[in-house]
Parts: C-alpha cells; structure tokens; sequence
C-alpha cells in the first residue's frame, strides 16, 4: 500500500474489520462504523443473524444501534481480505483446572493469517499475558499467510478495557492502551483508535507492556476485593457491620472504595489466572495474587454455608426450606452468566441438600439450564420463602421496598424466621433492622 492503513481507512480505500462480536466486539464494531467501514465476523452464524435482525444478544445495549449502524455482518471468514486493519476480540478463558485456555486466539489467528493481505495491521485486544501477541498469534498468522511478521504486515495490541453492560464507561469514554511491534504500526494504530476514542489513546512502549497493563489491572481489582472478603470475615464475626465501616473509611481522601462480594464473570474471575500461569512460567512469587484468588474462590461456599447457619438457627427444615436465589448473572444488570459464582452457591448449597428456587429475568433460561443445569423461575412464579438470597442487585430488585419483601415469605413465619441475605447490600442497615426479619449481609 502506497498509503498508510489510516489514511486508506479515512479516505474509503480498506476496511477495519472486527473479528470475534462479543460483549466487546459488537460495541467496537458498532463505533468504529460511525466513521469508517467496518466488517464484523463471527463464526457464531445465530449471532451474525440475530445482529443482522437488530437482536443483541448480549443484552448489553446494543439493540438499536445496530440497525443504525453500516456494518457488514459476515461468518464469511472471505471477507476479511477486503479489511487492512483487523481488530481480533475472541474469549480468552481458562480451562477446567484455571489454566490459560487460547483455543479460539489460535482458531481467530489462522482465520486472519488465511485472509491477510499485504500492508494489513492486526491488533488483538482479547485478554492475555505478556508475550502471547508476538509469541503465539503472530506465528500463527505467519505460517498461516505465508507473509512475515513486521515486513509484509504489522502487530499491535490494545486491550479491551469496558465495564461490561456499563452505559457510563463505554468504548469511547475510556482511555485506550495502544501499542505496536514498532514506531510505524503503533503510530498507525493510535491514529485508528483516536478515531474513535474520545477519552484518549495512551501510547505504550511495546505489546508486552500493553498485555501487563491489562492483565494487572484486573488482577488488581482481584486482589483488592479479596482483601475486602476478609475485612468483611473479621466485622462480621465481631458483630461489626462491614458497610458502616467501609462507608467511613470512604470518607478519607485516598480510600479505594471495594466492595466484598463474590467475583465471577469472564474479566476479574478469569485474568487473575492468565497471570498466575505467567509469573509460574517464569517463577516469580505470587503470593497476594494466590491467597486473594483463592479468598474469593470460596466466597461462594462461605455465603452459602452463612445461609444454612442461618436457617439452622431458627429450626428450619433445610429439605423442606423454600430457599429462593434472585440474580445468576455474574453482575448486576447484565445477561453474562460466565464464571458465575451464583452456580457456585447453589452447588454448596445442594450439598446440605438444600434445592434452591433460582430466578434471574436477565439470564438466558436456556443458556442457563445447559451451562449450569439450573432451572430459571420467572419471578412472578416464585413461592413463597423460608430464606431469600439476593445474590445480584439488578434494578428490578433494587426497586422492591423492604415492606413488599417481607410480603414474600411463608405467611405462617414470624419475621424473625424470614431469612435474608443481602449480598450486595441493597437494603440499608436502617430499613433491615426495622424490617424485623432475620438478615445477615456481607
Ligand atoms: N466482557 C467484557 O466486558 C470484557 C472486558 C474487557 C476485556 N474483555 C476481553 O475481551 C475478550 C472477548 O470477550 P467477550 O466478553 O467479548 O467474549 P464473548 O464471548 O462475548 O464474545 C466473543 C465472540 O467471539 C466469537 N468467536 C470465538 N472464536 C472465534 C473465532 N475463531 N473467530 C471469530 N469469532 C470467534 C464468539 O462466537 C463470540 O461471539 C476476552 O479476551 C475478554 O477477556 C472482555
């Protein structure tokens, strides 16, 4: 190409094209066709079909924009030829035993490698650790296209750093990690980026310092909420309500404000291993990362053992308790069930022999029934309860005073005898005590 990939973007002679339209992909898609055209590939042809009806399946917000946007849907994997600036965006998660799972990073390298064209810049965004770029996607675009790496087609990495189902911190609004192999491709790369990006692009040194940011960044969040779970171990066995007292550390200028809660989902719960594998592969120590890993691993089963001490407590019949869940997703106001801790709970729970009643009208009943063998029920079609998890504060929940909550219960229970818990606090500690049930919250 005559012509840098930017220029030939700007002026209409090349596309960008999005390969992987996840929780991640379809937003990038979605913004990058407001300037530019873009292809959007996915070998899942039920998403490709659902995004060409303006059907989002992710639930995540993009239903609307997608009709109003130019992109080019394709499982064509063909029509990446026509694009010189591919963006791969595929799931990085881990394997059964929590290591590093780069299945569809190979299967997205070779598709592109098979379709590349000279001049083209690649850029992964998906999660990983330093040296997965240049050490294992690029030698498998390499072998697969025939055509070397920095000469006849460049690599960068920018990772993807969206709160997913956040409306506030969207693709644009947050600042974008750029990097490339070398001074040309990571000037081109940030150029494309500021297309878009109106929070800022931040150029770093190389694709492994790029790769470090992301992965530490998440591994961070881990760590500091596992340190949260264990303050809110010590309150409550010291009869010290967690929230009161994180409220007013909040109060000094440079308090970090965590939460305690259960960490799931495909970033937070699954980065922290990525990094793990790393610092094994080149034995560095990683004590904190470990400890606070495992902390929040079994935040699950410690929330559900607090519910059958609970139930215990008042005589309850735990194989006859109506123990309802609200909230399977990983977070709050979101369709993404992976990584679930929810699942986890439920797990612990069924080893008391307890059968839970599970609703969650954010979830995908079938993908929920095949990831985790759990049956949803609409919330309408509840029974009444002996004990009420909420495990997830979607709005819907949020918006049930605690006067129509207590409504939910067994009508031959004393309030004393309901049981709830409150995971994510959605009821002060005020509305609780006066409520009269029997509660108990991180
Ligand atoms: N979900 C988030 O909020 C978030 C935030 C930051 C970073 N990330 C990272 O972004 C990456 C993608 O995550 P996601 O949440 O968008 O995943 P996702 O599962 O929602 O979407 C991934 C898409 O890639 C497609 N895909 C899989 N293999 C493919 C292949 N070989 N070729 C083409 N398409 C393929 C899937 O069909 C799916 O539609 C991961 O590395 C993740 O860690 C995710």
């Amino acid at each position: 190409m005559s012509q840098g990939v930017y220029q030939a973007l700007v002026s209409g002679n090349t596309k960008l094209a999005v390969v992987g339209l996840g929780y991640v992909g379809l937003p990038v898609a979605i913004e990058f066709s407001k300037y530019i055209q873009v292809i959007g590939f996915d070998i899942d042809q039920k998403r490709i079909s659902a995004y060409r009806n303006d059907i989002d399946l992710t639930k995540a917000g993009g239903e609307g924009k997608i009709s109003n946007s130019v992109i080019e849907f394709t499982s064509d994997p063909v029509k990446l030829k026509e694009a010189q600036f591919i963006i791969v965006v595929v799931p990085t998660p881990t394997t059964e035993d929590r290591s590093p799972d780069f299945t569809a990073l190979e299967q997205a390298s070779r598709t592109v490698g098979e379709n590349l064209t000279i001049g083209s810049i690649v850029v992964f965004e998906s999660t990983v650790y330093p040296g997965v770029t240049e050490d294992l996607c690029a030698p498998i675009i390499e072998q697969a296209s025939g055509l070397k790496c920095g000469i006849d087609w460049k690599i960068g990495y920018c990772p993807e750093r969206i709160n997913p189902c956040d409306q506030i911190h969207t693709f644009p609004m947050i600042c974008k990690i750029v990097s490339g192999m070398d001074r040309e491709s990571a000037g081109e790369i940030q150029k494309v980026y500021n297309i878009v990006v109106k929070a800022g692009t931040h150029l770093v040194s190389s694709i492994r310092t790029a790769e470090a940011v992301k992965v530490m960044e998440n591994s961070q969040r881990d760590v500091n909420i596992a340190f949260m779970n264990e303050c809110s171990k010590i309150c409550d066995k010291s009869h010290i309500d967690t929230y009161e007292v994180f409220t007013a550390m909040n109060t000094k200028w440079n308090a970090l404000n965590f939460q305690p809660g259960l960490v799931g989902g495909h970033c937070i719960g699954e980065d922290s291993y990525y990094l793990l594998d790393y610092a094994k592969k080149i034995a560095c120590d990683t004590s904190v990362l470990s400890h606070g890993r495992l902390v929040n691993e079994n935040m699950a089963s410690y929330v559900a053992d607090r519910a059958v001490k609970e139930m215990l407590a008042v005589q309850k019949d735990l194989k006859q308790a109506s123990v309802l869940i609200w909230g399977v997703t990983f977070k709050e106001n979101c369709s993404d069930i992976r990584n679930s801790k929810v699942a986890d709970l439920i797990a612990r729970l069924r080893t008391y022999q307890i059968e839970p009643i599970v609703t969650d009208g954010w979830a995908d009943p079938e993908a929920v029934q095949e990831m985790y063998g759990i049956k949803l029920v609409p919330f309408e079609k509840l029974p009444l309860a002996d004990c009420i998890i909420i495990a997830v504060s979607h709005r819907e929940y949020r918006s049930i005073a605690i006067e129509q909550l207590v409504k939910l219960y067994k009508n031959n229970l004393q309030n004393a005898e309901k049981i709830l818990l409150d995971i994510k606090s959605i009821y002060s500690l005020k509305e609780l005590a006066a409520s009269g049930l029997r509660f108990w919250r991180l």
